[in-house]
């Protein structure tokens, strides 16, 4: 079979997004020049990463006045975990990020763990000034001391207020809103307006379960129910939670989505988040899925959560999660900082014949960074198929659409890529199995943790046809197979750069319906910089 491809200009989508130009502070000189910029071995070319130091899960997502924010846990002292803040980043379409400065610093009552943000449109809290309503923190203070003192009660929630679309904080006075009731780990609140009841309700992680919350105001909350002490994975501390309603049909039915993520005990081992769909009344809420349900099958998808405030004429459920796992985060090889979101994902909630699935896909916004395409024309193949050469740009950052069809068996189909120093990350689909694998047990640069190296595996079934969206940015991939139903994030970190794509393909008549390959351009490219002191 003739290895042929063509090249063809895509069609650019202009939207119409004006990106300011920033510049880079240089010698104390305001230059064009972002060379270097970004540039570090490893460093994700489209995914959020903080200029420098530790970051850890995404916090207080919220949409307000065109711009997305993204705090994060934010170690601005070092490139391990450490005292938390609340690091800053704003988006106009979830792609280009702007980073801002630290939104919240550790005081007296703890370090600032994960939470959620909201914009509290009625002013239930009496902190908006003059028609701006308030955007409102809710997060967890973590006293360090109270811990190191033997005591339990050393998380509580805290919240803090901004009238100035994120960019200054002023702490509530009578913090904490919620004290501890005893529980060790009692911690990351998301909190959301619920509509029927006309109140706040908060969702927190309390060691094995999760706990409800309700309030008229943010300031005072009153206990409603438990759940999942008995229900879900429980190989770790539960983390992380979030609950939302979604859609299920066109008749506008919705069941609600409850997310959580526990540190240990993943389905390939180290942090993972697993989901349930059931009903909450405004006080409980009751599951309806028997089985355990992952959002991401890979080993390096944890802590996400839904940006809050999306306004209802997008209507989307948007997500995004820490890139990595517990079991080796704070060694992985990077030296100038540590850890990068996922790629930002819209959750879309299917019935299947008697349950629910959660299905990921990245945000549409994506095709605003596609460059160039190739496109390898459609045909039979008949086994490894080699794209080496014919794509003019290195295997290091590119979006990759794949669309198989076969009629009888299929033993392995996927892609791999490679290199000439011998490293090699495979991710295919296996029809002996019946199950989707992400292979990085042959990369040689991975003895900084014996738990890192490995072959990832979800069970899965493709009948006879098989699509993957694929995202490749320098150290990570992330999979998205037919439509989301399955998704596999995983990081790797080669001892050179990827230059070789292979098509896998081993089984009877299979046909390529689609294979194109984008470059993808880098977000950092045209983003302003924070101008203040990068700690190097
Ligand atoms: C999850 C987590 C949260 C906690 C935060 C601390 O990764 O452990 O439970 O709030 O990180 O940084």
């Amino acid at each position: 079979m003739e290895n042929r491809i063509y090249t063809f200009p895509i069609v650019i989508i202009l939207f119409s997004l004006v990106l300011e130009s920033g510049c880079v502070v240089n010698n104390n000189k305001c230059t064009n020049d972002k060379s270097g910029y970004f540039a570090e071995q490893y460093r994700p070319q489209f995914h959020f990463s903080p200029q420098s130091k530790w970051m850890n899960d995404p916090n207080g997502m919220v949409f307000y006045e065109g711009e997305y924010h993204l705090f994060y846990q934010y170690y601005p002292d070092s490139t391990v975990w450490g005292p938390m803040h609340w690091g800053h980043a704003v988006s106009k379409d979830l792609i280009h990020w702007e980073h801002l400065p630290i939104a919240l610093y550790p005081d007296s009552l703890g370090y600032i763990f994960s939470g959620s943000a909201v914009i509290d449109r009625n002013n239930t809290t009496g902190f908006g000034r003059k028609g701006v309503p308030p955007m409102v923190a809710v997060f967890t203070y973590h006293n360090a001391e109270r811990e190191k003192a033997g005591k339990i009660d050393f998380q509580t929630q805290g919240i803090a207020y901004s009238l100035d679309k994120g960019r200054t904080w002023i702490k509530y006075a009578e913090n904490p809103v919620l004290k501890n009731p005893g529980i060790k780990d009692f911690r990351d609140p998301k909190v959301f307006w619920h509509e029927e009841t006309n109140r706040w309700i908060m969702i927190l992680a309390a060691q094995n379960k999760i706990k409800l919350y309700s309030s008229p105001d943010l300031l005072i909350w009153k206990y409603e129910s438990d759940f999942g002490a008995k229900t879900g994975a429980h190989g770790g501390v539960w983390e992380c939670p979030d609950l939302f309603s979604m859609k299920i049909d066109e008749q506008g039915r919705t069941k609600w989505v409850m997310l959580v993520s526990i540190v240990s005990g993943g389905p390939n081992g180290g942090s993972a988040t697993q989901y349930f769909v059931g009903d909450f009344d405004g006080n409980k809420f009751t599951c309806e899925t028997a089985e355990t349900k992952w959002i991401d099958y890979g080993k390096d998808n944890y802590a996400g959560v839904t940006w809050s405030g999306v306004p209802e004429e997008d209507g989307r459920k948007l997500f995004i999660g820490w890139m990595s796992n517990w079991e080796y985060a704070t060694t992985v090889p990077t030296h100038k900082w540590r850890s990068s979101m996922t790629f930002p994902r819209e959750l879309i909630l299917k019935r299947t014949e008697n349950d629910y699935q959660l299905c990921s896909l990245p945000v549409k916004e994506l095709e605003l960074i596609r460059e160039q395409c190739y496109v390898v024309p459609n045909q039979d193949i008949k086994g490894d198929f080699d794209v080496r050469g014919a794509i003019p740009f290195k295997a290091s950052s590119l979006e990759i659409s794949l669309d198989f069809e076969w009629n009888q068996q299929v033993q392995k189909i996927g892609i791999k890529l490679s290199n000439s120093a011998g490293d090699e990350l495979e991710a295919f689909y296996s029809g002996t199995n019946e199950s989707f694998t992400i292979d990085r047990s042959k990369l040689k640069g991975s003895s900084f943790s014996k738990d890192f190296s490995g072959i990832h595996k979800a069970p899965f079934i493709a009948k006879k046809r098989l699509k993957l969206q694929i995202l490749i940015d320098e150290s990570s991939i992330e999979i998205f197979v037919n439509n989301g139903e399955l998704v596999m994030t995983d990081l790797f970190f080669p001892s050179d750069n990827f230059e070789q794509i292979t098509i896998l393909a081993s089984g009877d008549n299979i046909s390529i319906k689609e294979a194109k390959f984008y470059k993808l351009k880098s977000i950092w490219s045209n983003t302003p910089l924070l101008k203040q002191k990068v700690i190097d």
